[in-house]
């Protein structure tokens, strides 16, 4: 099969560039308990671990390098992660684990980590990682992470089987789809289903349809839709629904540009929001004006239709619409997706929306 074989040399290549040699031999891989080492390690819920047998060992593992005081890069690299998990959960991916090694062990203590894992609401079989600053240098280095500054991590996983001893670089910036099927195709199972060829067609038909997407979309899935929802509730970041009637729209654009200029600023709705989501800064991404302004635009457009939509749901339904806009003093973030407004300054306006479509 030509196509399996077109993996196999791509996976050979990953594991070439990462480590510059290949063991062939299957089973009798070089990268064991003596290559990762045993140091040990404390998990984001303070367990001590030793780093290969407790998280390597026997496994399919997605590996990322992260600090939590991280403003730009990382983040997004986790939110991509945490959808790239998802999506492997409904392929039934659900043997595949997550690893996440800080970069920054001196400042990231369980605590830290802790509420970062939570920030992002990470599923199960995720670990994030910290330990002894010397112990998780070794640990980084054997995973190929050798850069000296913080701020050179960023995007990229390492993808690893260890009962096949096949390890391979990836990164969270391309096609998602494309790295839901690279780390599903780490498990040889998988790989003899023969599912990687129509998934992979799939991916390559959501690639043709995305070019006819809305301008603003495609940016928009890429770079936003890890951290943000537009009517289905809080994820690591705000529901964003409303989000361009609350606020005007160049203040929009040069939020989106630069959130950490705008949060110097005093601006004590901003101060607000930054309160309700404590683990986790929305990043500087490094947008143009023309890219923050198409993303206004499509956020605009999606709520707008989903507002539409729900003053005619209301219409035809008006007694369920009530349900929805009882009145809650406590909002769990969590159930945003049936609870459209849980932003805070959104609830009113929400319902004010809701109530009206009753007058028309
Ligand atoms: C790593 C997670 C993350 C990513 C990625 C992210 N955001 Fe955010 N976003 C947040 C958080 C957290 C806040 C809350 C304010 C803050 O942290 O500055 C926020 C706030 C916002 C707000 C203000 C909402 C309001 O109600 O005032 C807008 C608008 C926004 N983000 C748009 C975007 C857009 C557009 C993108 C993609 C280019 C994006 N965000 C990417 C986490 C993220």
């Amino acid at each position: 099969m030509s196509i399996l074989r077109k993996r196999m040399v791509a996976l050979l290549l990953g594991l070439l560039a990462m480590t510059g040699e290949i063991d062939a031999e299957a089973g009798s891989s070089r990268y064991n308990a003596d290559y990762f080492t045993n140091r040990p390690v404390v998990t984001h819920n303070g367990e001590k671990l030793r780093f290969y047998d407790d998280l390597i060992k026997d496994r399919i593992v997605v590996v990322s390098f992260i600090y939590t005081s991280c403003l730009d890069l990382c983040p997004l690299t986790t939110a991509r992660l945490v959808e790239v998990q998802r999506r492997l959960a409904e392929r039934g991916g659900t043997n595949i684990s997550f690893v996440s090694l800080s970069v920054d062990p001196e400042r990231d203590t369980p605590e830290r980590l802790n509420a970062f894992a939570d920030a992002f609401d990470v599923g199960s079989g995720w670990t994030f990682v910290t330990g002894m600053p010397e112990d998780m240098k070794v640990i980084n280095h054997a995973l190929g992470d050798r850069s000296r500054s913080l701020s050179e991590h960023r995007n990229e996983v390492v993808l690893g089987n260890d009962l096949t001893g096949e390890w391979a670089r990836n990164s969270t910036f391309g096609d998602l789809e494309r790295l839901v099927v690279d780390i599903l195709a780490m498990d040889p199972e998988w790989r003899r289903t023969g599912r990687a060829l129509s998934d992979r067609s799939m991916s390559r038909e959501a690639v043709a349809g995305q070019i006819s997407e809305q301008p603003g979309q495609a940016l928009y899935k890429k770079l936003c839709a890890g951290c943000h929802t537009i009517g289905a509730g809080d994820r690591a970041g705000p529901d964003l629904l409303g989000a361009t009637n609350r606020r005007d729209h160049d203040w929009l654009v040069s939020f989106i540009r630069s959130p950490d200029r705008q949060r110097a600023t005093a601006d004590p709705e901003l101060a607000a929001l930054v309160a309700r989501f404590p683990g986790v800064r929305m990043p500087t991404l490094g947008l143009s004006d023309n890219d923050a302004t198409d993303l206004v635009a499509y956020v605009d457009a999606v709520g707008s239709a989903l507002f539409k939509e729900r003053e005619q749901e209301a219409l035809r339904n008006p007694s369920h619409d009530h349900g929805m806009a009882q009145p809650a003093a406590h909002h769990d973030h969590h159930d945003g997706a049936t609870d459209p407004n849980s932003a805070h300054d959104h609830r009113d306006r929400g319902r004010g929306r809701a109530r009206s479509s009753h007058h028309d």
